[in-house]
C-alpha cells in the first residue's frame, strides 16, 4: 500500500511513519514543518514540504503519486491556543482538512484515518469514556475535530468514502528505536515537562490544582505510547474496506499528575521539584478511554504501560538535549 501522511514530520506522525515503513508501506510525507522536524522523518519515506492551506500543492502531490489511503495528522493541537485564537482551529484546521478531502474525492482515494482527540469529551458522565459518550468539545480545538468527523460522516454517506477516526487520549513516550521522540516547542505535555525537570533543564513542574476529587487531588489522564498509537493506525488502515469506524484510543488506565511525577522519579532516580498552582480553567478532572471497541473489532492491544512510556521518553530526552535541533 502507498499512503500519504500529512504532518508526518510531527510527533505522532513521524512515529507512525516509522511503523508504516517497518510494515512495508510506501510512504509520502506532506508537512509544512511549521511544528515538525525534517530529522524526524524516516529516510525511507519521500518528504514533500507543503502546506494544506494550498490546495494546488495537494493536487500536485496527488498528480505525482497514486495513493491507497491517507493518514491525516497535520493540525494545530493546543487547547489553550485554540481558546485564544479560535480562527486558527475552527478556520485553518477545518479548511485544511477539507482541502485534503476534496482532492482525495477528486482522485478516487477513499481511505482516510483522522487523528481525533479526547478533547471531544468535556466533563464526561462516565469513566472510562467509550464511543457512545456525548460529544461536548472542550475547546475550539476539540470542536475542529468534531466538525471534521461530521464532514467524514457525510462523505461516507454521499461518496462511499471510508474513514476511521481515532480519538486519542494523551500520546506519550518515544520510539524504542531511540531515533525519534517528542519535540514540541513550546512543550505543554506533562511527561516531557517532568522529565526535563528531572534532567535539570527546567526549574520545576507546575501542578494545576491539588484539590480535585481524585485519589491524590490532582487531575487524572490516560497516557498511550506513541508506538501503540502507530499500530492502531496500521490496523485501522488495513481493515478499512467495508465500513467507516470511530474508536477511542487510550491505555484504559488513568494516572494522576503526582503519579506521573513519581514514575519519572523512579525511572530517572532523582527527585522532581514541583509547585502546586491554581486549577487551570477548563481542565476536566479525569479523562480515561475505554478502548474495548478497537480491541474487540481490530484486535489492537497496547504493548507499553506507563513505565515503558517514561523509560523510552527519558532515553530520548537524555540523548537529545535540544530535541531534533
Ligand atoms: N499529541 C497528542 O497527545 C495528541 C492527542 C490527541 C490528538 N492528537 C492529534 O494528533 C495529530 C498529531 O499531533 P502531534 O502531537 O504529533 O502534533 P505535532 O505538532 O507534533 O505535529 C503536527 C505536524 O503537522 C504539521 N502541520 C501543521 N499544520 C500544517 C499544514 N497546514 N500543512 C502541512 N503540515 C502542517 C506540523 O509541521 C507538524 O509536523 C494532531 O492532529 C493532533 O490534533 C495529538
Amino acid at each position: 500500500m502507498k499512503v500519504l501522511v500529512t504532518g508526518g514530520a510531527g510527533y505522532v506522525g513521524s512515529h507512525c511513519v516509522e511503523e508504516l515503513v517497518k510494515n512495508g508501506f510506501e510512504v509520502v510525507v506532506f508537512d509544512n514543518l511549521s511544528l515538525g522536524h525534517i530529522e524526524a522523518v524516516p529516510k525511507e519515506a519521500v518528504f514533500i514540504k507543503g502546506d494544506l492551506a494550498n490546495k494546488k500543492a495537494i493536487e500536485q502531490v496527488f498528480n505525482e503519486h497514486k495513493f491507497d489511503g491517507v493518514l491525516h495528522f497535520a493540525a494545530r493541537s493546543l487547547v489553550g491556543e485554540s481558546m485564544q485564537d479560535p480562527f486558527l482551529y475552527l478556520g485553518n484546521n477545518v479548511i485544511n482538512a477539507l482541502n485534503l478531502l476534496a482532492v482525495m474525492i477528486k482522485n478516487n482515494v477513499n481511505k482516510f484515518i483522522l487523528s481525533s482527540t479526547a478533547n471531544l469529551f468535556d466533563e464526561p458522565k462516565t469513566i472510562p469514556i467509550d464511543e457512545s459518550a456525548a460529544i461536548i468539545p472542550g475547546s475550539p480545538y476539540g470542536e475542529s475535530k468534531h466538525i471534521i468527523e461530521r464532514y467524514l460522516y457525510w462523505l461516507d454517506r454521499i461518496f462511499g468514502f471510508r474513514y476511521t477516526s481515532l480519538r486519542y487520549f494523551n500520546a506519550a513516550g518515544a520510539s524504542p528505536s531511540g531515533e525519534r521522540g517528542e519535540d514540541h516547542k513550546p512543550e505543554t505535555h506533562l511527561i516531557p515537562i517532568v522529565i526535563s525537570t528531572a534532567l535539570g533543564r527546567r526549574d520545576k513542574v507546575l501542578v494545576f490544582g491539588n484539590d480535585y476529587k481524585t485519589r491524590d487531588g490532582s487531575c487524572i489522564r490516560d497516557y498511550i505510547h506513541v508506538s501503540d498509537l502507530a499500530t492502531a493506525h496500521i490496523l485501522s488502515l488495513r481493515s478499512l474496506t467495508k465500513k467507516s469506524m470511530v474508536y477511542n484510543l487510550g491505555s484504559g488506565s488513568g494516572y494522576s499528575v503526582f503519579e506521573v511525577i513519581s514514575e519519572v522519579e523512579k525511572v530517572v532516580g532523582k527527585k522532581v521539584r514541583y509547585e502546586v498552582g491554581p486549577r487551570r480553567l477548563g481542565d476536566p478532572v479525569q479523562l480515561v478511554a475505554s478502548s474495548s471497541k478497537i480491541k474487540k473489532e481490530l484486535g489492537w492491544k497496547p504493548k507499553y504501560g506507563l513505565e515503558e512510556i517514561v523509560e523510552t521518553a527519558y532515553k530520548w530526552h537524555k540523548n537529545n538535549p535540544r530535541g531534533f535541533a
